[in-house]
């Protein structure tokens, strides 16, 4: 349903179990992002008025979903650490030529968007599955449904503002470059890493 090529091995949880401070730590610093991310959209494409609603309404799910990390951080006795810098992400925004029309950018940034999505939505519903900690599973199966939500979004406007066809070509071929990125991740306490 999500299009990934490649499922993360379930060894991954293995290492998140070990480190919950530090993926929950990596995690409220991806909601964090994902707000961030909604807010750059609307400031660098404000005539794209029903994009710009969304937006608005993700800016807040997105804060409310690390105000529910952050509690839990603060419930185990933890601080809240400093942002790390996420390998994945990094390599990912490599797979489109910078410039192009504004359309095109706005694709770009859109289907980074949904893939981004689409991956922590297979990493929470991976650990709403295998935690031992059944409190902390059952968090992130509500969060897994809320990504799913918007990676289905993202993956709508891009195809609703760009052509669809082209739209579909480069979708394609940003899961299969992601695929191999994810090759060579999925040993870290870190949702993409
Ligand atoms: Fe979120
Ligand atoms: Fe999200």
């Amino acid at each position: 349903m999500l299009g990934l090529k490649l499922p993360t091995d379930p060894r991954w949880v293995n290492i998140v179990e070990k480190n919950i401070e530090d993926i929950l730590t990596d995690h409220a610093y991806c909601e964090q992002k994902a707000a961030s991310t909604a807010i750059s959209l609307i400031v660098s494409f404000p005539e794209y008025t029903e994009l710009v609603k969304e937006m608005t309404d993700l800016v807040n799910e997105e804060m409310s979903h690390f105000k529910m990390v952050h509690d839990l951080i603060i419930e185990r006795g933890w601080t809240l650490g400093r942002d790390r810098k996420d390998d994945y992400v990094l390599q990912l925004l490599k797979f489109f030529p910078k410039g192009g029309s504004r359309t095109t950018q706005l694709v770009h940034r859109l289907l980074y968007a949904a893939l981004i999505e689409a991956r922590s939505c297979e990493r929470f519903r991976l650990l709403s599955e295998e935690l031992a900690d059944k409190r902390l599973a059952k968090f992130y199966r509500k969060l897994m449904i809320s990504e799913a939500g918007h990676y289905t979004m993202f993956l709508k406007f891009a195809r609703q503002y760009g052509d669809k066809k082209e739209v579909n070509a480069k979708w394609q071929a940003l899961l299969d470059y992601e695929a191999k990125i994810m090759k060579s991740l999925g040993n870290k306490e870190t949702i993409h890493g």
